[in-house]
Protein backbone atom coordinates (compact mmCIF):
# COMPACT_ATOMS: atom_id res chain seq x y z
CA UNK A 1 0.00 0.00 0.00
CA UNK A 2 2.75 1.97 0.52
CA UNK A 3 3.69 1.68 -3.12
CA UNK A 4 0.55 2.39 -3.90
CA UNK A 5 0.50 5.92 -2.12
CA UNK A 6 3.86 6.58 -3.39
CA UNK A 7 2.49 5.94 -7.25
CA UNK A 8 -0.34 8.21 -6.63
CA UNK A 9 1.67 11.24 -5.51
CA UNK A 10 3.92 11.65 -9.10
CA UNK A 11 3.57 14.38 -11.16
CA UNK A 12 3.16 13.11 -15.01
CA UNK A 13 3.05 16.80 -16.07
CA UNK A 14 6.81 17.01 -15.22
CA UNK A 15 9.35 15.64 -17.29
CA UNK A 16 10.48 11.74 -16.00
CA UNK A 17 13.66 11.64 -13.25
CA UNK A 18 16.62 9.90 -14.54
CA UNK A 19 17.60 8.53 -11.61
CA UNK A 20 16.47 4.98 -11.23
CA UNK A 21 14.24 3.33 -9.70
CA UNK A 22 12.20 6.51 -9.57
CA UNK A 23 11.84 6.93 -13.15
CA UNK A 24 10.56 3.59 -13.26
CA UNK A 25 7.85 4.37 -10.70
CA UNK A 26 7.11 7.43 -13.16
CA UNK A 27 6.75 5.47 -16.53
CA UNK A 28 4.19 2.80 -14.20
CA UNK A 29 2.16 5.99 -12.73
CA UNK A 30 2.20 6.86 -16.45
CA UNK A 31 0.88 3.77 -17.90
CA UNK A 32 -1.91 3.59 -15.53
CA UNK A 33 -3.59 6.19 -17.06
CA UNK A 34 -2.79 4.83 -20.42
CA UNK A 35 -4.45 1.45 -19.28
CA UNK A 36 -6.88 3.36 -17.39
CA UNK A 37 -7.56 4.83 -20.85
CA UNK A 38 -8.22 1.67 -22.53
CA UNK A 39 -10.33 0.14 -19.85
CA UNK A 40 -12.79 2.90 -20.57
CA UNK A 41 -12.96 2.20 -24.73
CA UNK A 42 -13.18 -1.34 -23.93
CA UNK A 43 -15.51 -1.01 -21.08
CA UNK A 44 -13.86 -4.16 -18.96
CA UNK A 45 -10.57 -4.78 -17.26
CA UNK A 46 -7.54 -5.11 -19.13
CA UNK A 47 -6.41 -8.56 -18.47
CA UNK A 48 -2.20 -9.86 -18.28
CA UNK A 49 -0.50 -13.26 -19.20
CA UNK A 50 3.05 -13.92 -18.49
CA UNK A 51 4.52 -17.22 -19.80
CA UNK A 52 8.02 -18.23 -18.81
CA UNK A 53 10.36 -20.50 -20.53
CA UNK A 54 13.48 -22.06 -19.13
CA UNK A 55 14.80 -21.66 -15.71
CA UNK A 56 14.30 -20.49 -11.92
CA UNK A 57 15.83 -17.10 -12.60
CA UNK A 58 13.36 -16.30 -15.82
CA UNK A 59 10.92 -17.44 -13.27
CA UNK A 60 12.03 -14.56 -10.44
CA UNK A 61 12.50 -12.40 -14.00
CA UNK A 62 8.49 -13.32 -14.74
CA UNK A 63 7.67 -12.62 -11.14
CA UNK A 64 9.37 -8.89 -11.48
CA UNK A 65 7.37 -8.02 -14.87
CA UNK A 66 3.90 -9.41 -12.82
CA UNK A 67 4.64 -6.72 -10.31
CA UNK A 68 4.88 -4.17 -12.25
CA UNK A 69 2.03 -5.43 -14.59
CA UNK A 70 -0.27 -5.29 -11.49
CA UNK A 71 1.00 -1.99 -10.06
CA UNK A 72 -0.12 -0.67 -13.68
CA UNK A 73 -3.19 -2.11 -13.49
CA UNK A 74 -3.73 -5.27 -15.77
CA UNK A 75 -5.23 -8.02 -14.13
CA UNK A 76 -3.60 -11.69 -14.32
CA UNK A 77 -5.03 -14.21 -16.61
CA UNK A 78 -4.22 -17.77 -16.54
CA UNK A 79 -4.93 -17.70 -20.70
CA UNK A 80 -2.64 -16.39 -23.77
CA UNK A 81 -6.26 -14.62 -24.57
CA UNK A 82 -5.41 -11.93 -22.58
CA UNK A 83 -4.28 -8.03 -23.79
CA UNK A 84 -1.15 -7.63 -22.96
CA UNK A 85 1.18 -11.35 -23.58
CA UNK A 86 4.62 -11.84 -22.62
CA UNK A 87 7.24 -14.55 -23.03
CA UNK A 88 9.69 -14.31 -21.31
CA UNK A 89 11.60 -16.74 -23.12
CA UNK A 90 14.85 -19.02 -23.11
CA UNK A 91 17.65 -19.97 -25.16
CA UNK A 92 19.84 -22.79 -23.48
CA UNK A 93 18.80 -25.13 -25.92
CA UNK A 94 17.72 -24.90 -29.72
CA UNK A 95 14.28 -26.54 -29.29
CA UNK A 96 13.35 -23.72 -26.66
CA UNK A 97 14.17 -21.24 -29.99
CA UNK A 98 11.54 -23.25 -31.96
CA UNK A 99 8.83 -23.60 -29.48
CA UNK A 100 8.04 -19.93 -29.00
CA UNK A 101 8.23 -19.06 -32.82
CA UNK A 102 5.54 -22.03 -32.63
CA UNK A 103 3.66 -20.41 -30.36
CA UNK A 104 3.52 -16.97 -31.81
CA UNK A 105 1.45 -18.25 -34.56
CA UNK A 106 -1.50 -18.76 -32.18
CA UNK A 107 -1.18 -15.54 -30.58
CA UNK A 108 -1.25 -13.97 -34.05
CA UNK A 109 -4.91 -15.35 -34.27
CA UNK A 110 -5.46 -14.19 -31.07
CA UNK A 111 -4.58 -10.51 -31.61
CA UNK A 112 -6.47 -10.31 -35.03
CA UNK A 113 -9.46 -10.85 -33.04
CA UNK A 114 -8.86 -8.41 -29.92
CA UNK A 115 -7.42 -4.62 -30.77
CA UNK A 116 -6.54 -3.95 -27.30
CA UNK A 117 -3.87 -7.01 -27.60
CA UNK A 118 -0.71 -6.48 -27.27
CA UNK A 119 2.62 -9.03 -27.13
CA UNK A 120 5.92 -8.24 -26.25
CA UNK A 121 9.19 -10.80 -26.15
CA UNK A 122 11.95 -10.82 -23.46
CA UNK A 123 14.54 -13.16 -21.98
CA UNK A 124 17.70 -14.56 -23.05
CA UNK A 125 16.66 -15.75 -26.51
CA UNK A 126 16.08 -11.54 -27.40
CA UNK A 127 19.70 -11.39 -27.02
CA UNK A 128 20.35 -12.96 -29.87
CA UNK A 129 20.72 -11.21 -33.48
CA UNK A 130 19.23 -13.44 -35.38
CA UNK A 131 16.27 -14.02 -33.52
CA UNK A 132 15.22 -10.20 -33.53
CA UNK A 133 16.17 -10.15 -37.34
CA UNK A 134 13.59 -12.83 -37.80
CA UNK A 135 11.00 -10.77 -35.69
CA UNK A 136 11.20 -7.77 -37.27
CA UNK A 137 10.87 -9.76 -40.34
CA UNK A 138 8.59 -12.44 -40.08
CA UNK A 139 6.50 -11.37 -37.07
CA UNK A 140 5.86 -7.87 -37.49
CA UNK A 141 2.55 -8.47 -34.99
CA UNK A 142 4.69 -8.06 -32.05
CA UNK A 143 4.44 -5.07 -30.04
CA UNK A 144 7.61 -5.17 -27.94
CA UNK A 145 11.17 -6.64 -27.47
CA UNK A 146 13.33 -6.48 -24.33
CA UNK A 147 16.56 -8.58 -23.11
CA UNK A 148 17.95 -9.85 -19.99
CA UNK A 149 19.48 -6.21 -18.97
CA UNK A 150 16.97 -4.22 -18.96
CA UNK A 151 13.68 -6.11 -17.45
CA UNK A 152 13.95 -3.34 -14.90
CA UNK A 153 12.75 -1.07 -18.13
CA UNK A 154 9.71 -2.67 -18.40
CA UNK A 155 7.20 0.24 -17.55
CA UNK A 156 8.92 3.13 -19.64
CA UNK A 157 9.44 0.67 -22.83
CA UNK A 158 5.69 -0.55 -22.02
CA UNK A 159 4.77 3.41 -21.92
CA UNK A 160 6.57 3.97 -25.53
CA UNK A 161 5.05 0.61 -26.98
CA UNK A 162 1.44 1.79 -26.06
CA UNK A 163 2.31 5.55 -27.17
CA UNK A 164 4.32 4.83 -30.48
CA UNK A 165 1.89 2.21 -31.87
CA UNK A 166 4.74 0.43 -33.50
CA UNK A 167 7.85 -2.03 -33.00
CA UNK A 168 9.89 -1.10 -29.40
CA UNK A 169 12.80 -2.88 -29.91
CA UNK A 170 15.43 -2.25 -26.91
CA UNK A 171 17.96 -5.00 -26.35
CA UNK A 172 21.38 -4.36 -24.53
CA UNK A 173 24.49 -6.25 -24.90
CA UNK A 174 25.49 -5.63 -21.54
CA UNK A 175 25.28 -4.18 -18.18
CA UNK A 176 26.88 -3.42 -14.66
CA UNK A 177 23.14 -1.86 -13.50
CA UNK A 178 21.29 -3.42 -10.87
CA UNK A 179 18.00 -1.80 -10.59
CA UNK A 180 16.84 -2.64 -6.59
CA UNK A 181 13.89 -1.58 -4.92
CA UNK A 182 11.22 -2.38 -7.98
CA UNK A 183 7.29 -3.64 -7.75
CA UNK A 184 7.55 -7.62 -7.71
CA UNK A 185 5.14 -10.56 -6.98
CA UNK A 186 5.66 -13.92 -5.34
CA UNK A 187 4.05 -17.23 -7.32
CA UNK A 188 4.27 -18.61 -3.77
CA UNK A 189 2.66 -16.29 -0.45
CA UNK A 190 5.37 -18.93 1.62
CA UNK A 191 8.49 -19.12 -0.80
CA UNK A 192 10.53 -17.14 -3.35
CA UNK A 193 13.61 -17.34 -5.29
CA UNK A 194 15.72 -14.40 -4.52
CA UNK A 195 18.95 -13.27 -7.25
CA UNK A 196 21.87 -12.84 -5.44
CA UNK A 197 23.51 -12.22 -8.57
CA UNK A 198 23.08 -11.86 -12.27
CA UNK A 199 25.21 -13.11 -15.11
CA UNK A 200 28.13 -15.90 -15.73
CA UNK A 201 32.40 -15.67 -15.83
CA UNK A 202 32.55 -19.60 -16.75
CA UNK A 203 32.11 -19.44 -20.38
CA UNK A 204 31.32 -23.51 -20.55
CA UNK A 205 32.05 -23.97 -24.34
CA UNK A 206 28.97 -25.44 -25.53
CA UNK A 207 26.59 -23.18 -23.11
CA UNK A 208 25.51 -19.71 -24.44
CA UNK A 209 24.40 -17.79 -21.05
CA UNK A 210 27.54 -15.47 -20.54
CA UNK A 211 26.75 -14.60 -24.15
CA UNK A 212 22.74 -13.35 -23.20
CA UNK A 213 23.21 -12.84 -19.30
CA UNK A 214 26.18 -11.09 -19.71
CA UNK A 215 29.17 -10.71 -17.06
CA UNK A 216 28.82 -11.59 -13.57
CA UNK A 217 27.16 -8.95 -11.02
CA UNK A 218 26.63 -9.45 -7.36
CA UNK A 219 24.07 -7.56 -5.55
CA UNK A 220 25.14 -5.91 -2.45
CA UNK A 221 24.74 -8.27 0.71
CA UNK A 222 22.19 -5.41 2.26
CA UNK A 223 20.16 -5.58 -0.47
CA UNK A 224 19.58 -8.94 -0.14
CA UNK A 225 18.97 -9.76 2.94
CA UNK A 226 16.41 -6.69 3.08
CA UNK A 227 14.49 -7.82 0.68
CA UNK A 228 14.43 -11.62 2.79
CA UNK A 229 13.75 -10.02 5.59
CA UNK A 230 10.42 -8.40 3.68
CA UNK A 231 9.42 -11.65 2.47
CA UNK A 232 9.66 -13.49 5.85
CA UNK A 233 7.38 -10.39 7.01
CA UNK A 234 5.03 -11.01 4.38
CA UNK A 235 5.04 -15.03 5.08
CA UNK A 236 7.38 -16.00 3.63
CA UNK A 237 9.69 -19.44 5.06
CA UNK A 238 11.55 -20.60 2.43
CA UNK A 239 14.04 -19.05 -0.26
CA UNK A 240 16.07 -19.69 -3.20
CA UNK A 241 19.12 -18.09 -3.63
CA UNK A 242 19.93 -17.84 -7.25
CA UNK A 243 22.95 -17.09 -9.45
CA UNK A 244 24.66 -19.06 -12.30
CA UNK A 245 27.10 -19.73 -10.23
CA UNK A 246 26.59 -18.59 -6.48
CA UNK A 247 30.04 -19.87 -4.98
CA UNK A 248 31.58 -17.18 -6.62
CA UNK A 249 29.48 -14.50 -4.96
CA UNK A 250 30.71 -11.53 -3.63
CA UNK A 251 34.13 -11.28 -5.66
CA UNK A 252 33.51 -8.55 -7.36
CA UNK A 253 31.76 -6.45 -4.66
CA UNK A 254 33.41 -2.98 -3.54
CA UNK A 255 33.67 -5.03 -0.18
CA UNK A 256 34.45 -8.74 -1.11
CA UNK A 257 32.43 -11.57 1.07
CA UNK A 258 32.18 -15.44 0.34
CA UNK A 259 28.58 -16.97 -0.60
CA UNK A 260 29.40 -19.17 2.65
CA UNK A 261 29.05 -15.57 4.99
CA UNK A 262 26.08 -14.43 2.78
CA UNK A 263 24.67 -17.72 3.77
CA UNK A 264 25.75 -16.94 7.39
CA UNK A 265 24.26 -13.57 7.38
CA UNK A 266 20.77 -15.08 6.01
CA UNK A 267 20.61 -17.60 8.41
CA UNK A 268 20.00 -15.29 11.35
CA UNK A 269 17.05 -13.98 10.27
CA UNK A 270 14.14 -14.98 12.38
CA UNK A 271 11.41 -16.23 10.83
CA UNK A 272 13.38 -17.88 7.68
CA UNK A 273 12.89 -21.40 8.27
CA UNK A 274 14.59 -23.02 4.67
CA UNK A 275 17.14 -21.95 2.43
CA UNK A 276 18.23 -23.39 -0.47
CA UNK A 277 20.38 -21.68 -3.44
CA UNK A 278 21.20 -22.88 -6.96
CA UNK A 279 23.71 -23.21 -8.99
CA UNK A 280 26.65 -24.72 -7.44
CA UNK A 281 29.78 -24.89 -9.68
CA UNK A 282 32.25 -27.71 -8.47
CA UNK A 283 35.37 -25.95 -9.33
CA UNK A 284 34.41 -23.43 -6.72
CA UNK A 285 32.98 -25.21 -3.85
CA UNK A 286 34.90 -24.15 -0.70
CA UNK A 287 35.60 -26.05 2.34
CA UNK A 288 34.07 -22.86 3.87
CA UNK A 289 30.81 -23.43 1.99
CA UNK A 290 30.44 -27.39 3.11
CA UNK A 291 31.61 -26.49 6.85
CA UNK A 292 28.66 -23.42 6.84
CA UNK A 293 25.78 -26.30 5.14
CA UNK A 294 27.08 -28.99 7.46
CA UNK A 295 26.42 -26.59 10.63
CA UNK A 296 23.11 -24.72 9.89
CA UNK A 297 20.06 -25.66 10.67
CA UNK A 298 18.12 -23.88 7.53
CA UNK A 299 20.62 -24.66 4.77
CA UNK A 300 18.46 -27.58 3.19
CA UNK A 301 20.45 -30.65 2.51
CA UNK A 302 20.61 -30.83 -0.97
CA UNK A 303 23.30 -29.76 -3.35
CA UNK A 304 22.88 -29.40 -6.85
CA UNK A 305 26.21 -29.56 -8.00
CA UNK A 306 26.40 -30.05 -12.15
CA UNK A 307 28.73 -32.73 -13.49
CA UNK A 308 28.26 -32.17 -17.75
CA UNK A 309 30.60 -34.65 -18.36
CA UNK A 310 32.34 -37.78 -16.30
CA UNK A 311 35.54 -37.90 -18.41
CA UNK A 312 38.06 -35.60 -17.66
CA UNK A 313 38.92 -35.04 -21.50
CA UNK A 314 35.64 -33.66 -22.57
CA UNK A 315 35.68 -31.73 -19.38
CA UNK A 316 38.55 -29.84 -20.43
CA UNK A 317 37.14 -29.28 -23.26
CA UNK A 318 33.94 -27.91 -21.91
CA UNK A 319 36.27 -25.48 -20.21
CA UNK A 320 35.01 -26.73 -16.78
CA UNK A 321 37.83 -26.05 -14.53
CA UNK A 322 37.69 -29.89 -12.99
CA UNK A 323 38.47 -33.75 -13.83
CA UNK A 324 36.56 -36.72 -13.36
CA UNK A 325 38.81 -37.47 -9.89
CA UNK A 326 38.43 -33.82 -8.49
CA UNK A 327 34.60 -33.93 -8.85
CA UNK A 328 34.47 -37.33 -7.27
CA UNK A 329 36.63 -36.42 -4.25
CA UNK A 330 34.74 -33.08 -4.01
CA UNK A 331 31.56 -35.36 -3.62
CA UNK A 332 33.39 -37.39 -0.88
CA UNK A 333 34.05 -34.94 0.90
CA UNK A 334 30.86 -33.19 1.26
CA UNK A 335 29.05 -36.35 2.12
CA UNK A 336 31.73 -37.01 5.00
CA UNK A 337 30.31 -33.65 6.17
CA UNK A 338 26.92 -34.42 5.47
CA UNK A 339 26.01 -38.14 4.91
CA UNK A 340 22.09 -37.26 4.82
CA UNK A 341 22.86 -34.98 2.20
CA UNK A 342 20.85 -34.99 -1.44
CA UNK A 343 22.87 -34.76 -3.99
CA UNK A 344 21.54 -33.74 -8.16
CA UNK A 345 23.04 -33.00 -11.40
CA UNK A 346 23.09 -32.10 -14.58
CA UNK A 347 24.31 -34.20 -17.85
CA UNK A 348 24.84 -33.62 -21.32
CA UNK A 349 24.96 -36.70 -23.21
CA UNK A 350 26.68 -36.09 -27.06
CA UNK A 351 29.36 -33.42 -26.97
CA UNK A 352 31.01 -32.78 -30.06
CA UNK A 353 33.30 -35.85 -30.51
CA UNK A 354 32.11 -37.79 -27.17
CA UNK A 355 33.35 -41.26 -27.64
CA UNK A 356 31.86 -44.51 -26.03
CA UNK A 357 34.57 -44.23 -23.50
CA UNK A 358 34.17 -40.75 -22.88
CA UNK A 359 30.30 -41.55 -22.33
CA UNK A 360 31.25 -44.95 -19.91
CA UNK A 361 33.42 -42.43 -18.15
CA UNK A 362 29.75 -40.65 -17.15
CA UNK A 363 27.77 -43.40 -16.48
CA UNK A 364 30.67 -44.46 -14.20
CA UNK A 365 30.77 -41.57 -12.09
CA UNK A 366 26.60 -41.68 -11.98
CA UNK A 367 27.02 -45.21 -10.57
CA UNK A 368 29.76 -43.76 -7.94
CA UNK A 369 27.84 -40.80 -6.84
CA UNK A 370 24.32 -42.33 -7.31
CA UNK A 371 22.79 -38.68 -7.55
CA UNK A 372 19.15 -38.68 -6.25
CA UNK A 373 17.66 -37.12 -9.12
CA UNK A 374 19.49 -35.18 -12.69
CA UNK A 375 18.77 -33.46 -15.29
CA UNK A 376 19.99 -35.25 -18.43
CA UNK A 377 20.47 -33.45 -21.60
CA UNK A 378 21.00 -34.14 -25.00
CA UNK A 379 23.54 -31.40 -26.38
CA UNK A 380 22.47 -28.86 -28.57
CA UNK A 381 24.18 -26.59 -30.70
CA UNK A 382 24.34 -23.05 -29.69
CA UNK A 383 25.74 -21.13 -32.28
CA UNK A 384 28.41 -18.76 -31.25
CA UNK A 385 29.45 -21.03 -28.67
CA UNK A 386 32.88 -22.20 -29.01
CA UNK A 387 31.31 -26.07 -29.55
CA UNK A 388 29.36 -25.02 -32.28
CA UNK A 389 32.52 -24.57 -34.50
CA UNK A 390 34.11 -27.66 -33.06
CA UNK A 391 34.32 -31.00 -35.64
CA UNK A 392 32.96 -34.33 -34.69
CA UNK A 393 29.80 -33.32 -34.19
CA UNK A 394 27.91 -36.92 -32.62
CA UNK A 395 25.39 -38.43 -34.58
CA UNK A 396 22.31 -38.24 -33.71
CA UNK A 397 21.07 -42.01 -33.25
CA UNK A 398 24.03 -42.47 -31.40
CA UNK A 399 23.22 -39.39 -28.83
CA UNK A 400 19.35 -41.05 -28.25
CA UNK A 401 21.04 -45.21 -27.38
CA UNK A 402 23.59 -43.18 -24.84
CA UNK A 403 20.84 -40.51 -23.64
CA UNK A 404 18.29 -43.81 -23.10
CA UNK A 405 21.00 -45.71 -21.23
CA UNK A 406 21.91 -42.69 -18.81
CA UNK A 407 18.73 -42.24 -18.10
CA UNK A 408 17.41 -45.61 -17.58
CA UNK A 409 20.41 -45.53 -15.29
CA UNK A 410 19.62 -42.35 -13.50
CA UNK A 411 15.99 -44.03 -12.79
CA UNK A 412 17.05 -46.87 -11.34
CA UNK A 413 19.81 -45.08 -8.86
CA UNK A 414 17.16 -42.73 -7.97
CA UNK A 415 14.31 -44.94 -7.20
CA UNK A 416 16.71 -46.76 -4.89
CA UNK A 417 17.81 -44.21 -3.43
CA UNK A 418 14.25 -42.47 -2.08
CA UNK A 419 13.02 -46.11 -1.44
CA UNK A 420 15.61 -45.61 1.54
CA UNK A 421 13.63 -42.58 3.34
CA UNK A 422 10.29 -44.99 3.02
CA UNK A 423 8.83 -45.27 6.64
CA UNK A 424 10.70 -42.54 8.04
CA UNK A 425 8.58 -38.47 9.51
CA UNK A 426 10.04 -35.92 7.79
CA UNK A 427 9.36 -32.20 7.81
CA UNK A 428 7.65 -31.16 4.56
CA UNK A 429 6.44 -27.87 3.40
CA UNK A 430 3.06 -28.03 2.29
CA UNK A 431 3.03 -26.18 -1.13
CA UNK A 432 -0.34 -26.84 -2.80
CA UNK A 433 -3.35 -29.08 -3.32
CA UNK A 434 -3.00 -31.63 -5.42
CA UNK A 435 -3.39 -31.20 -8.65
CA UNK A 436 -4.36 -34.86 -9.69
CA UNK A 437 -6.75 -35.14 -6.09
CA UNK A 438 -8.09 -32.51 -3.88
CA UNK A 439 -8.16 -34.69 -1.02
CA UNK A 440 -4.53 -35.15 -1.31
CA UNK A 441 -1.79 -32.02 -0.32
CA UNK A 442 1.89 -31.93 -2.20
CA UNK A 443 4.69 -30.36 -0.46
CA UNK A 444 8.47 -30.80 -0.33
CA UNK A 445 10.72 -32.32 1.93
CA UNK A 446 14.20 -30.72 2.43
CA UNK A 447 16.30 -32.99 -0.03
CA UNK A 448 13.50 -31.39 -2.17
CA UNK A 449 11.83 -34.70 -3.02
CA UNK A 450 7.43 -34.52 -2.88
CA UNK A 451 5.29 -35.81 -0.87
CA UNK A 452 1.67 -36.21 -1.44
CA UNK A 453 -0.71 -36.79 1.64
CA UNK A 454 -3.92 -36.17 3.01
CA UNK A 455 -4.94 -32.72 4.16
CA UNK A 456 -7.03 -29.53 3.95
CA UNK A 457 -5.47 -26.69 2.29
CA UNK A 458 -5.21 -24.36 5.77
CA UNK A 459 -2.09 -26.19 5.98
CA UNK A 460 0.17 -24.55 2.50
CA UNK A 461 2.65 -22.60 3.19
CA UNK A 462 3.82 -24.19 6.77
CA UNK A 463 5.85 -27.16 7.53
CA UNK A 464 5.04 -30.01 9.57
CA UNK A 465 5.97 -33.76 10.08
CA UNK A 466 4.83 -36.16 7.67
CA UNK A 467 5.40 -39.81 7.81
CA UNK A 468 6.50 -41.68 4.38
CA UNK A 469 4.55 -44.31 4.03
CA UNK A 470 5.35 -45.34 0.03
CA UNK A 471 7.68 -45.08 -1.88
CA UNK A 472 6.99 -44.16 -5.58
CA UNK A 473 9.82 -43.95 -7.51
CA UNK A 474 10.06 -40.23 -7.69
CA UNK A 475 7.80 -39.07 -5.09
CA UNK A 476 6.16 -40.33 -1.84
CA UNK A 477 2.47 -40.72 -0.52
CA UNK A 478 2.91 -40.07 3.15
CA UNK A 479 0.10 -39.12 6.28
CA UNK A 480 0.63 -36.28 8.62
CA UNK A 481 2.47 -37.78 11.66
N1 LIG B 1 23.22 -28.29 -24.87
C1 LIG B 1 22.66 -29.10 -23.93
N2 LIG B 1 22.57 -28.77 -22.65
C2 LIG B 1 23.06 -27.58 -22.26
N3 LIG B 1 23.11 -26.98 -21.06
C3 LIG B 1 23.71 -25.78 -21.21
N4 LIG B 1 24.05 -25.59 -22.50
C4 LIG B 1 23.66 -26.70 -23.17
C5 LIG B 1 23.73 -27.10 -24.53
N5 LIG B 1 24.29 -26.32 -25.45
C6 LIG B 1 22.65 -27.62 -19.83
C7 LIG B 1 23.77 -27.77 -18.82
C8 LIG B 1 23.41 -26.76 -17.77
C9 LIG B 1 21.90 -26.78 -17.85
C10 LIG B 1 21.23 -25.60 -17.25
O1 LIG B 1 21.65 -26.82 -19.24
O2 LIG B 1 23.74 -29.08 -18.31
O3 LIG B 1 23.88 -27.12 -16.48
FE1 LIG C 1 26.67 -21.99 -18.69
FE2 LIG C 1 28.84 -22.95 -17.50
FE3 LIG C 1 27.87 -20.49 -16.83
FE4 LIG C 1 26.52 -22.72 -16.13
S1 LIG C 1 28.56 -22.15 -15.43
S2 LIG C 1 25.66 -20.84 -17.05
S3 LIG C 1 26.91 -24.11 -17.84
S4 LIG C 1 28.72 -21.09 -18.81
Amino acid sequence: MQIEHFINQIDLTLDPPAEEPLRQYYFIAKARTLVAQMEKEAGRKMTFCVNTFGCQMNARDSEKLCGILNAIGYQESESEDADFVIYNTCTVRENANNKVYGRLGYLHGYKKKNPHMMIALCGCMMQEEKVVAKIKQSYRFVDLIFGTHNIFKFAELLVQSIENNKMVVDVWENTDQIVEQLPNERKFRFKSGVNIMFGCNNFCSYCIVPYVRGRERSREPREIIREIENFVADGVVEVMLLGQNVNSYGKNLDQPITFAQLLEQIEQIEGLERIRFMTSHPKDLSDELIAVMAKSKKICRHLHLPLQSGSSRLLKIMNRHYDKEQYLTLVEKIRAAMPDIALTTDIIVGFPGETEEDFEETMDVVRKVRYDSAFTFIYSKRTGTPAAKMEDQVPEDVVKVRFDRLLKEVQEIAAEKSAVLTGQIQDVLVESVNHQDDSLLTGRLGNNSVVHFPGSRELIGQIIPVRLDECKGFYYIGSRA
